[in-house]
């Protein structure tokens, strides 16, 4: 085996957004593209020497091609240990749980989340810290700089690596070892949740189906849920992790996770439903003929997390993203703890659960997670609903039901506008941002705007500032919230968020997108989005 220099010249777009670098499979796929960013990353870091790195990704195409190429890279960069999941499969949480249990030094994480795959899909890669946490802000930035100048890289001449045989293989002072990619993350599963308990939840004829959406979590969830929990048999569905995702587009929401929320609102439909994205860090809640908002899930799992035991006496404060409707914020406030708004994309959360300011978080995006990992994490979320089903005896829609007689019920949707024109979204958004302070104490749409403004933060544990993180509009009992998303590959995504607290006992269950509509007409007449884009209506409501 030896050792090459191979002479390269620098893309310039390989910028990182709201988590890592996520293009078209196309540009991927452009000479030493992959490869400049992967040690673009090494070039970044220090002390890795002798060191250990996981590797692994979703599945998505082009997974296996990219995986064989960083572990010459990392050879040849002088890794001690390279760890990676059967046949290149890890989900995000996994990878997370990995890289703290074999104390890496780090982790690469192949996923473009819930975006397409195949051939004309999206590819992502994402650089894990050893807390198993996204790399902070100013990593990729440096990242970002190293790539701009980069004129070479180290690889190295070996043979392919069989990623289905596990074991262990030396190359030069390298070991390379191939690890199922489910045994480590569903034993510590089994340490947070009463597995008994929702075992004989499923023994007294509990149902439920969950929809792996073709992507990385099938396997995670046949081994789990079926085999270890003995949830009906088959209740996996499209469980094979398939390199385009049948087609599908691996988003657990109402618009994409269609195939399982018919069959949820179906006659015969089962008393749970569940699904994750992509890499496994999502997931959506059904209960017959019921679904849980994101927001509201966060809310229930708060509510509920001191009955779990690993829980118990460890609750110190829950942080949102600040897209996120405010449920949570009502369960904090009577159980007397802190709450943390933060700024879209996971790794705003890392310093809070590092330094256990918070034991829980969430996004309005179908993410949730807790200190067990600086990740969202999909299948814990699905488990913990679970345990407090088995545990409460209680249905989820009472389980919500009951959360909204209790402290209001917030109904909330997110509204994309997807594909837009980059420019013309910049410019609605540049006369919005001028336009702002002329709407305090104007009536809109038989709502009076109290405050608006543009969310900036400082991280209460680093100090790190992160500015322009959307535009606010506050009204009367209502938000709505708008800013452009970070993990698009081409043209521009508007998203834009609405939420009103309802606390009238009468009033709790109407349909949330009826009961939001007003405020999209507060929106439209504020950003007049027809006017600049041409587009009147989202491409995506949840
Ligand atoms: C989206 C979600 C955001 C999440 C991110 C990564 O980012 O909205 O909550 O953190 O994916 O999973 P966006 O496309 O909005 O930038
Ligand atoms: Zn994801």
């Amino acid at each position: 085996m030896e050792i090459c220099t191979i002479k390269t010249q620098p893309y310039t777009d390989q910028v990182c957004g709201t988590s890592g670098l996520r293009k078209k499979v196309s540009v991927f796929k452009q000479p030493n593209y992959l490869e400049n960013f992967v040690q673009s990353i090494f070039n970044s870091l220090t002390g890795f020497e002798g060191q250990t790195l996981v590797i692994g990704g979703d599945g998505r195409y082009f997974n296996a091609q990219a995986i064989q190429s960083i572990i010459k890279i990392a050879i040849a960069n002088q890794f001690g240990r390279l760890i990676i999941g059967q046949n290149g499969i890890l989900s995000t949480p996994a990878a997370s749980h990995l890289i703290v249990k074999r104390k890496a030094f780090g982790g690469i994480i192949l996923s473009a989340s819930h975006n397409p795959g195949g051939p004309n899909g999206d590819f992502g890669i994402k650089y894990d810290t050893a807390q198993g946490a996204p790399a902070p802000q100013n990593l990729t930035d440096i990242i970002s700089e190293k790539s701009k100048t980069i004129d070479h890289y180290w690889s190295c001449n070996m043979p392919d690596i069989d990623l289905s045989k596990i074991g262990e293989q030396s190359f030069g002072t390298t070991i390379i070892e191939i690890v199922d990619s489910i045994d480590d993350y569903a034993q510590y599963m089994e340490t947070i949740f009463d597995f008994d308990a929702i075992r004989s939840l499923f023994q007294n004829g509990f149902t439920m189906i969950y929809d792996a959406m073709n992507a990385v979590t099938g396997p995670y969830a046949k081994r789990i849920f079926e085999e270890m929990l003995g949830a009906p048999k088959n209740c996996v569905q499209n469980a094979n992790p398939l390199p385009d995702f049948g087609g599908l587009h691996p988003e657990p929401n109402l618009t994409y996770a269609k195939e399982l929320v018919d069959k949820m609102y179906a006659p015969d439909a089962p008393d749970f439903g569940a699904a994750s994205d992509g890499d496994g860090d999502r997931y959506m809640i059904l209960g017959n003929r019921f679904f849980v908002s994101p927001a509201d899930s966060l809310a229930i799992l708060t509510e509920y997390a001191d009955k779990i035991p690993f829980y118990q006496g460890k609750m110190y404060g829950v942080a949102r993203s600040m897209p996120t409707a405010n449920a949570v914020d009502y369960v904090l406030k009577a159980k007397n703890l802190p709450v943390y708004a933060t700024p879209t994309g996971w790794k705003f959360f890392s310093s809070l659960l590092e330094t256990q300011k918070i034991t829980l978080c969430g996004e309005e995006s179908f993410g949730s997670g807790s200190f067990h990992l600086c990740e969202k994490d999909g299948i814990w979320a699905i488990l913990f609903w679970l345990n407090i089903i088995a545990l409460t005896g209680k249905s989820v829609q009472t389980l919500t039901e009951e959360l909204w007689k209790k402290y209001g019920r917030v109904y909330n949707s997110t509204q994309s506008y997807e594909g837009l024109d980059s420019e013309q979204a910049k410019n609605m958004l540049d006369v919005l941002e001028q336009n702002l302070p002329s709407f305090i104490g104007k009536e809109i749409n038989g709502f009076i705007v109290t405050e608006t403004g543009i969310f900036e933060y400082t991280d209460p544990v680093t100090g790190e500032q992160a500015h322009r993180q959307g535009y606010y509009i506050l009204l009367d009992n209502a938000r709505i919230f708008m800013r452009l998303s970070g993990t698009g590959s081409s043209g521009a995504t508007l998203r834009v968020y609405y939420m009103k607290r309802e606390t009238n006992s009468t009033e709790l269950t109407h349909d949330s997108l009826t009961y939001i509509e007003p405020l999209v007409e507060v929106f439209k007449q504020i950003s007049n989005i027809y006017m600049f884009t041409g587009r009147a209506e989202p491409s995506v409501r949840t």
